[in-house]
């Protein structure tokens, strides 16, 4: 999830792009750049890390000017985040600049076949290649040489590209990532979201999957990929700067919620391939021969990311047939484990720079344990550490409370253990295929189960006077209980405890009395019954029950208060959607009590001390 800002106008375009960036950071901060067509040259600047050392390298090799160029600020996805991974990338000869924000799944098999006729790669990302291909396909005309180059690729992109052969245009293009075009007086704008528009303009056209924009200073126009005019309409944006960064919602908390859908589906993005009924994870070192020879996977982590570790050890044992177990890293690395050379341990962070997860980490390495990371940020320590890493692709994750992280950590979690269950061979070819149809469904099944949102405030709002909650469920589901309750605690501020339904009798069924509320998660149908009596019991002793259910089962007997459904889809994948409620109803509890939700007190977002 990227920044880009392009322009083309009368003015000086550097200010404007680098302002633009500014507004744009909240997508990326990893590093930034830009490039200006000035004299026939297409100047470029680039700098890792935050903008302030795009600024300070702009000030010490200063672009002389120009009135058309594009920005990025970047959120790496392939390539550790560096002055070479940078944006914008170019061609060899520098003719073509080229700002993306997406994921090319084909970028290997295009920088192979560049390579063998002579293009020589500077950069790790898949970017690059589309820089090459321009060079290879260009032809006095940038708009049909673009359209000849997205022919090509395979995955999502918002493209802008500029070059010295054409000094007054920028083209852009949007393949499922966003991207805006803004209208202004002799100045036309193109970006990946509205902030970045706000100062210039508040016209603007939204590009969709597909379309294409040539943007000049005195025009904008807007095709298909195959040249045919699309006939756009104007949008005008009301939203202030902080309504619109945080996409209209009132919390980034709440935006990021929303996000869930997108964030599953470029977390799945070119892994999946159900002709062969696999995972394909690339440039994974850990291959299917050392898979065959674990003996033990541990996922250490913690929070929200232990409990999407939680979850991942049970999909593991299930489906790869190894023992496997979650541990919070900070117990872990204190416990002298037993570890060794046939054990896999696996990181699971979000920030990739938790200190108890990069010691417990730390601890496994030097017990001779395979290390693998499952990681957002990319180039984190964590990621780094392990050498082996999956991203999950979610995106910045600005709120402390982590929402999309998790989801994306659990599909992850799922891919792992399919492609360790076909590498072991415990998992056969009819149940992978029925996996890989699930994962496939669960962007636009997580889109559904987020329609409720609405029906959900009134629910969220009426927790809010509670003093202490409960929330219970059986294997996967008691672990969409714990990320239940950790939301509520933290953002909230309400006392909350989460159970397996088993465990109510043997002690803190004592806990529960009349008007006592208590969430039950109920989605896998062979524990679907001995829940429903654990709900009996609850409710027998007064308890108000609000139950989140896999729509096909029943409804856990006519007594539950509140009955929220989440979509049919396979059982070990249900976590994913089931936890969606649970977030929205912690969000509108602390809402209605007026809580800092997007900065808890006593929080941070990533934890580097012990
Ligand atoms: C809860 C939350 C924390 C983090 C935990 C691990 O909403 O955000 O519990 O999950 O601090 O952080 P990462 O995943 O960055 O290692």
């Amino acid at each position: 999830m990227c920044g880009i800002v392009g322009y083309a106008g009368r003015r000086q375009a550097l200010p404007i792009l680098l302002d633009g960036l500014r507004r744009l950071e909240y997508r990326g901060y990893d590093s930034a750049g830009v490039a200006v067509l000035n004299n026939g040259t297409v100047e470029v600047r680039r700098a890792a890390g935050r903008l302030e050392n795009l600024v300070e390298r702009l000030a010490q090799d200063p672009i002389p000017g120009g009135q058309v160029g594009i920005g990025h600020t970047r959120w790496a996805t392939h390539g550790r985040p560096s002055d070479v991974n940078a944006h914008p990338h170019c061609d060899c000869s520098g003719q073509f600049a080229v700002v993306h924000n997406g994921i090319i799944e084909n970028h290997a098999a295009l920088r192979r076949r560049l390579e063998d006729t002579g293009h020589r790669f500077t950069s790790e990302t898949d970017t690059e290649v589309i820089a090459h291909l321009l060079e290879a396909e260009y032809d006095g005309d940038l708009a049909e040489a673009v359209r000849r180059v997205v022919a090509q690729l395979e995955g999502a992109f918002a493209l802008v590209i500029a070059t010295r052969r054409e000094p007054g245009r920028i083209v852009a293009v949007r393949q499922e990532s966003p991207l805006i075009v803004g209208l202004g007086r002799d100045e036309n704008f193109v970006a990946s979201d509205i902030p970045a528009l706000l100062p210039y303009t508040r016209r603007i056209h939204v590009l969709e999957n597909g379309e294409m924009a040539d943007i000049r200073a005195d025009r904008v126009t807007v095709t298909d990929w195959n040249g045919k005019p699309v006939q756009k309409a104007f949008i005008d944006v009301t939203w202030d700067a902080d309504a619109a960064e945080k996409g209209g919602y009132p919390h980034f908390m709440l935006k990021e919620i929303h996000e869930q859908p997108q964030a599953l589906a470029d977390a799945l993005r070119g892994r999946l391939d159900p002709d062969g009924a696999r995972v394909v994870f690339e440039d994974l070192s850990l291959t299917p021969e050392d898979a065959r020879r674990l003996r033990q996977v541990y996922f250490v982590a913690c929070g929200t990311a232990y409990h999407a570790s939680l979850a991942a050890a049970l999909l593991t044992e299930r489906l790869a047939g190894v023992p496997a177990r979650a541990e919070i890293a900070s117990e872990f690395r204190y416990r002298d484990p037993l570890v060794d050379e046939h054990t896999l341990v696996v990181a699971v962070s979000q920030s990739g720079e938790t200190i108890d997860t990069l010691s417990a980490l730390r601890a496994a390495r030097e017990r001779g344990a395979r290390l693998l990371g499952i990681v957002n940020v990319v180039g984190s320590s964590i990621a780094r550490d392990c050498g082996d890493v999956i991203y999950t692709r979610a995106g910045p994750e600005i709120s402390v409370a982590s929402t999309k992280a998790y989801t994306t950590q659990l599909a992850v979690a799922a891919l792992l253990a399919v492609y360790l269950g076909r590498a072991r061979g415990t998992l056969g070819d009819h149940q992978a295929r029925e996996l890989l149809a699930g994962l496939r469904d669960l962007p636009e099944l997580a889109r559904e189960t987020l329609d409720q949102a609405g029906e959900l405030r009134p629910v969220g709002e009426a927790l809010a006077q509670a003093r202490d909650l409960y929330y219970l469920g059986r294997g996967l589901d008691w672990v969409t209980g714990m990320e239940g309750q950790l939301k509520i605690k933290e953002i909230a501020y309400i006392h909350a405890e989460a159970y397996p339904a088993g465990e109510l009798k043997h002690g803190p069924l004592a806990l529960i009395e009349d008007g006592s509320p208590v969430v039950v998660v109920s989605t896998q149908p062979d524990l679907h019954r001995k829940t429903a009596s654990n709900v009996q019991e609850v409710k027998a002793r007064g308890a108000r029950v609000i139950a989140v259910v896999r729509e096909d089962l029943d409804d856990l007997g006519a007594e539950v208060d509140h009955l929220i459904r989440i979509p049919r889809v396979h059982p070990f994948l249900t976590p994913v959607l089931a936890v969606m409620p649970l977030q929205l109803l912690a969000y509108y509890a602390a809402a209605a009590r007026g809580a800092d939700i997007d900065k808890p007190r006593n929080l941070a977002k990533s934890v580097t001390v012990e």
